[in-house]
């Protein structure tokens, strides 16, 4: 496979381009089983205010995400993050995901090692998801989840994500779709006795 990092810049952006428009066009509008006027599309930037807004609402639920972040834009753009998508209705923002870079400090980089026997370069984590509370159920979590892990699969990356122990609707379907719980450690004030999660996306059985 070629090593994208060997191309020019431009070239690698437009490949990033092409394979968001694979992402889109595979899974279609109302791919699976998400409502048909329901659309799943790469962020683009004018997104940022909308995702940044209806951030502020899930955190105020309280339980995603944790730590709750300092700056809602940039804790949605960075470090690490390398591409995300946004389900639409109608022009309204109803929910996000991302995948970024694993192992953004020595620690975390040991520990995905260790779980999964293979290099952080290889792995893609899945992040920064949430879907408007009113529009859950309704299968848009789960079309989202499949444009990042199709994207991950397309770069020849494992997908992993770690969670906190109180996310438990994220759990649920992270183990609905076959994600499998590698490992969890405690983390956090002692008082709030949370456990981090680390799920990996085993690659699907070949024939
Ligand atoms: C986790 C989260 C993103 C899931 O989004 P969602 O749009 O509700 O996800 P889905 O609709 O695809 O799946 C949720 C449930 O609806 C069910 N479902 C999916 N499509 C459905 C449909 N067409 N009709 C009825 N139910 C459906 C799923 O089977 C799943 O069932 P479960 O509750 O028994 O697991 C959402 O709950 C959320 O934003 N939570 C707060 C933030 C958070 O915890 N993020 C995850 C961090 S790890």
């Amino acid at each position: 496979m070629t090593d994208v990092t060997q191309l020019t810049v431009p070239v690698q952006r437009w490949i990033a381009r092409r394979r968001r428009h694979d992402v889109e066009r595979h899974l279609g509008p109302g791919a699976g089983s998400t409502p048909s006027d329901v659309r799943i599309r790469g962020r683009r930037s004018h997104d940022l205010a909308a995702a940044a807004r209806l951030l502020g609402l899930v955190v105020a639920e309280g339980q995603y995400p944790l730590p709750r972040p300092e700056s809602r834009r940039a804790w949605l753009t960075g470090p690490g993050i390398q591409d995300a998508w946004i389900a639409e209705r109608d022009g309204e923002l109803l929910g996000h995901i991302a995948l970024s870079r694993v192992g953004l400090d020595a620690v975390s980089a040991m520990r995905w090692r260790e779980v999964t026997g293979r290099a952080t370069a290889d792995l893609a984590g899945v992040s920064r998801f949430f879907v408007r509370s009113r529009v859950r159920g309704q299968g848009i979590g789960t079309s989202l989840l499949q444009a990042a892990v199709t994207e991950a699969r397309a770069r020849g990356l494992v997908p992993v994500a770690e969670m906190m122990s109180a996310s438990r609707d994220g759990i649920r379907l992270y183990e609905k779709q076959g994600w499998r719980l590698a490992a969890m450690y405690p983390c956090g004030p002692r008082s709030a006795s949370l456990e981090a999660y680390m799920y990996v996306l085993a690659a699907p059985k070949t024939r």
